[in-house]
């Protein structure tokens, strides 16, 4: 049965590295896993006050929905000094509240990180398991996916120009379509 995926990019840059990383794991994920690209850049910040009132910003309402609707989601991320971008962890956070209706619970996850320098974000892809861990979501253990040396493996066009860079892009769209299916709710 096809699954929904919401791909979250923890960059907000037009000419975005993590997004075309992003678009290459979506071209070659199983046809079973459909991907929904969700912005993060037009969420206000959170504050508890305005769910607290019953009025939150339209936007986090939007998120919410979208994301409520998804069977997975799969995070692209930069590293920001070794932690989690704060667009990034915002969307974490509104999707989190109210306090009993977090949309992440139970929903599966896998969390890849890309850097143009050698450690390939490894600091903010764990800091987004640790989040989604606690969150009650199940992450995908393995396999891990950063991405270090980023810049060299794209071309002009955005695509990735290198085999082998291709191929474990595409073991880890397989394994994750297996974690989805063993994971996602419906
Ligand atoms: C960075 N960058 C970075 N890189 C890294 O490997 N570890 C880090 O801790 C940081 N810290 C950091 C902080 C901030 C505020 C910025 C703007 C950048 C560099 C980062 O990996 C690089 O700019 C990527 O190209 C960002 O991803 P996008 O925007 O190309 O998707």
């Amino acid at each position: 049965m096809t699954k929904k995926v919401a791909v979250l990019i923890g960059s907000l840059r037009k000419e975005s590295l993590t997004r075309k990383y992003a678009h290459a794991i979506a071209a070659v994920l199983p046809p079973e896993l459909q991907c929904e690209f969700v912005e993060l850049g037009d969420l206000p910040l959170y504050n508890q006050d305005l769910d607290d009132a019953g009025t939150p910003p339209a936007a986090w309402t939007a998120f919410r929905a979208t994301l409520g609707s998804a069977d997975a989601v799969l995070f692209v991320t930069p590293e920001y000094n070794r932690s989690i971008p704060g667009a990034l962890k915002n969307g974490i956070d509104v999707g989190s509240r109210p306090w009993g209706k977090s949309i992440w619970d139970g929903r599966p996850s896998a969390v890849v990180s890309q850097s143009p320098g050698a450690i390939g974000g490894f600091g903010a892809n764990h800091h987004v398991r640790q989040t989604m861990v606690a969150l009650n979501s199940p992450v995908q253990p393995g396999p891990e996916m950063y991405i270090g040396g980023s810049a060299k493996f794209l071309a002009d066009d955005g695509t990735v120009n290198n085999d082998q860079t291709r191929e474990l892009l595409t073991t880890f769209g397989a394994a994750f379509a297996k974690w989805v299916e063993a994971n996602a709710k419906r």
